[in-house]
């Protein structure tokens, strides 16, 4: 019967308080070992070379491309200093078509110049730039980047299911700046991010309580705001703030975390095994395809849905993580909501006893990604409570969030929340503020390109 295999699973996915402790401590210790030496752990602990964070006066008209893992965005805004802050932002948003994530690097990058010649015709006549001046680009790249500079950096490798081929080791901006070319198009990239930067700086604009950010969407990811004289690997190397954000590509994190058979039959399956584990284990893009390995077992072992196994319950990603989400927002006696989401994607009738027990499911796989998520910022708390002088303990501290998993999943913002407090305590829990910045990466990269314009002065 299934119930004796439900239980199996809540207890292999179980996060007691142990397990978040040793979680966060290791995400802590990995931060160390990352900031000390390049290689020094799972954790890149990249160096964004975003040394000044936006101050509010950032002035006039700027472009930011926002790619992160499912959409892509072009933004126009208008930015009016200290009094008038944010003036305007139109934007235009596109479903990243499935073959460029397979295609070839011009392929992807003739796509988003595409995207953004078209947006930017629609300006017309509405802004005057100062002769010879060009428009320039906050660009959010949302991949494991090694910064060059403020505007350029190397393709890692591709995370989130991508396999863009003739990509990986070469220059994203200079890639861009090839497509533009192409398109005839005459803009400049002033700032390169990941979207967690960015995020951090949108926020910061807003709230100068925004220490760290953190991604929880397709792909899932962190950074925040370091002391230069904290990262060994720096070198003596000068910013005036004496500050810079740090971008950890948490994502490969993987101590201590508590996986299942069908987490690690499914990174064996993955275009990339025995990377991005934490990714895996916590971001949108596997939830449904995790919930789905374990209602196939369940299905073949434990009759879920009686004798026969639904045809459809055996292809790969067919169940998503807004199918789990969805579900489990039905609050009907008969959970008839969940019965038409399982009908209609993989074609079988169930009672309520399977639709209840599905619903378990769902939870127990959000549950330990929410608080897992939760374990993971705390780790990152801890990290700066313990080297900063301006100890985060005590004061009011953010951290802003953003991403499709964290805005469309109740049960997991609130499964982060619980797992945060119970982590922190009552008291010092009090203190963190942890706050949805809804796309604050476009802002965020924008600004960040105003922070580094190459022209001297504001229009
Ligand atoms: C968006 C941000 O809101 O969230 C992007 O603007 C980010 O920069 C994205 O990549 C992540 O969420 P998802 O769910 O689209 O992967
Ligand atoms: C992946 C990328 C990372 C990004 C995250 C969230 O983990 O490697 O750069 O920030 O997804 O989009």
């Amino acid at each position: 019967s299934v119930a004796p295999m439900l239980t199996k699973l809540q207890s292999d996915c179980a996060t007691p308080l142990p397990v978040l402790l040793h979680v966060a401590d290791s995400m802590s210790t990995d931060m160390h070992a990352g900031l000390a030496v390049d290689g020094g752990s799972d954790l890149k602990m990249i160096l964004s070379y975003v040394d000044s964070l936006p101050t509010g006066n950032e002035k006039g008209l700027f472009y930011a491309l926002d790619l992160g893992g499912t959409n892509f965005r072009v933004l126009r805004v208008q930015l009016g200093g200290k009094e008038e802050r944010v003036i305007a932002t139109e934007f235009e948003q596109v479903t990243i078509p499935e073959k460029l994530m397979f295609g070839t690097s011009e392929e992807l990058f003739d796509f988003i110049a595409s995207v953004l010649a078209n947006f930017a015709q629609q300006e017309g006549g509405k802004f005057h730039l100062p002769p010879g001046r060009k428009r320039e680009i906050g660009f959010t790249f949302s991949f494991p980047v090694k910064q060059t500079s403020i505007d350029s950096g190397i393709l890692m490798k591709w995370t989130k299911g991508f396999a863009v081929s003739g990509t990986a080791g070469k220059d994203v901006v200079a890639c861009l700046n090839e497509a533009m070319d192409r398109k005839g198009l005459d803009m400049r990239v002033s700032a390169l991010v990941n979207d967690a930067v960015g995020t951090l700086a949108g926020a910061r604009y807003w709230d100068d309580d925004v220490v760290v950010a953190v991604i929880l969407g397709t792909g899932t990811n962190a950074c925040y705001v370091e002391r230069m004289d904290a990262i060994p690997k720096m070198q003596g190397k000068f910013s005036p703030s004496g500050r810079t954000i740090v971008n950890l590509e948490w994502g490969a994190f993987s101590k201590g975390l508590p996986l299942t058979v069908f987490d690690r039959d499914m990174d064996a399956a993955s275009i990339n095994p025995g990377e991005q584990i934490f990714e895996k284990t916590i971001s949108g893009m596997y939830l449904g395809e995790i919930a789905r390995r374990a209602l196939l077992n369940m299905a073949e072992e434990g009759a879920l849905f009686g004798e026969s196994v639904p045809e459809k319950l055996s292809m790969p990603f067919i169940l998503v993580t807004p199918h789990l989400s969805a579900m489990q927002q039905d609050n009907a006696d008969d959970l008839q909501t969940v019965g038409s989401i399982l009908y209609d994607v993989v074609g079988v009738e169930s009672n309520l006893n399977s639709r209840k027990i599905v619903i378990e499911v769902c939870d127990t796989i959000v549950k330990r990604a929410g608080r897992l998520a939760g374990a993971g910022i705390v780790g990152i708390l801890q990290k700066l409570g313990k080297d900063s002088k301006s100890a985060i303990f005590g004061k009011r501290t953010v951290v802003a969030m953003d991403g499709g998993l964290y805005e469309r999943y109740p049960q997991c913002r609130r499964y982060i929340k619980e797992a945060v407090a119970e982590l922190l305590g009552p008291e010092t829990s009090q203190n963190i503020v942890i706050e949805h910045s809804k796309d604050g990466s476009g802002i965020g990269a924008a600004l960040l390109a105003a922070t580094n314009s190459q022209y001297d002065h504001d229009y």
